[in-house]
């Protein structure tokens, strides 16, 4: 096998309720422009099967979620293993911070078999952002998606040499990995302009989400990972999520924040 041939596949590994760290998955991959491209959603994936990823190249994306990978989003990671497979890792956060997420993905995908060797930490609009109390509403935009096609093509040598040099990749965050916070109970809703075409019950990752008799869905707290993946697919605006972080956070993450890019030295 050329070196070339490393990029004749990439597989796209993503986890994403609110659809961003697929958006910057897939402007990554266009910028590596490999000839085939695999995708391999997780984000509804309730299935245990094992995944390996065998040949070419791999681009992770995953939201961050208080400072560190979304858990659900490393669970389903785990079924993957890779036979040495040279990888770029993403993780979205919503205009406040990624703390530690980068080194928690980067040492998750080392033990799973892959070789980090490009990184970046995107903003995507914050799940829960309102539009009378936005946070990163809108992001990302073109500017965005633009440097992440950028970052795809200047990771392509990284990502070709990576088989026969292992790169040192230098991350920000810490080890231990900040704690993981105690998640409260409350949960979306469904107000009265609720039709119950039932797409909430579809888009739900955890499947907290039921619908009986034609009736208002009804959410189980304990499934229920507060990703609002129900509340931004609902057509009719019914799903609200009540939580006193939008106003923190749209008061406090307004600033305009730019991609952070990390490449071997
Ligand atoms: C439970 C939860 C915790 C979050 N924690 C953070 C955080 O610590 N820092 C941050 O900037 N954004 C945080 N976010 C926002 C997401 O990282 C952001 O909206 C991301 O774009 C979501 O990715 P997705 O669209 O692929 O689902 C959090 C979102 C949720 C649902
Ligand atoms: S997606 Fe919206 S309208 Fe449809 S069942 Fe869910 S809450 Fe009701
Ligand atoms: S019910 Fe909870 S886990 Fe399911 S989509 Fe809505 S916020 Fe996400």
């Amino acid at each position: 096998m050329t070196k070339e041939d490393n990029l004749s596949k990439v597989s796209l590994l993503y986890f994403s309720p609110t659809h961003t760290s697929k958006q910057m998955a897939e402007a990554v991959a266009e910028g590596v422009s490999a000839s085939r491209i695999e995708s391999i959603d997780l984000t509804c994936d309730l299935g245990n099967a094992p995944i390996h990823i065998t040949e070419g190249v791999a681009i992770v994306a995953v939201p961050v979620y208080a400072g560190r990978v979304a858990p659900l989003a490393l669970e389903r990671l785990r079924r993957v293993t890779a036979n040495r497979i040279p990888v770029t890792l993403l993780v979205i956060y919503g205009n406040r911070a990624y703390d530690d997420a980068l080194v928690e993905l980067s040492d998750t995908l080392t033990t799973l078999g892959f070789i980090p060797t490009s990184a970046g930490a995107f903003i995507g609009e914050h799940s829960y952002s309102r539009s009378l109390m936005p946070i990163a509403e809108g992001r990302p935009d073109a500017t965005d998606l633009s440097i992440a096609r950028r970052f795809g093509n200047d990771s392509r040598p990284f990502l070709l040499a990576a088989h026969s040099c292992v790169p040192h990749l230098p991350l920000p965050g810490n080890r231990p990995y900040k704690p993981v916070s105690t998640p409260t109970p409350a949960v979306p809703i469904s107000t009265d302009n609720c039709t119950s075409c039932g797409i909430c019950v579809d888009v739900c990752p955890t499947g907290a989400i039921s619908i009986t008799n034609g009736e208002r869905p009804v959410t189980n707290p304990d499934l229920c990972i507060k990703c609002c993946a129900c509340v931004k697919d609902c057509p009719s605006d019914a799903r609200i999520f009540n939580t006193p972080y939008t106003k923190k956070l749209h008061t406090n993450c307004s600033l305009y924040q730019t991609p952070t890019l990390f490449f071997p030295v």
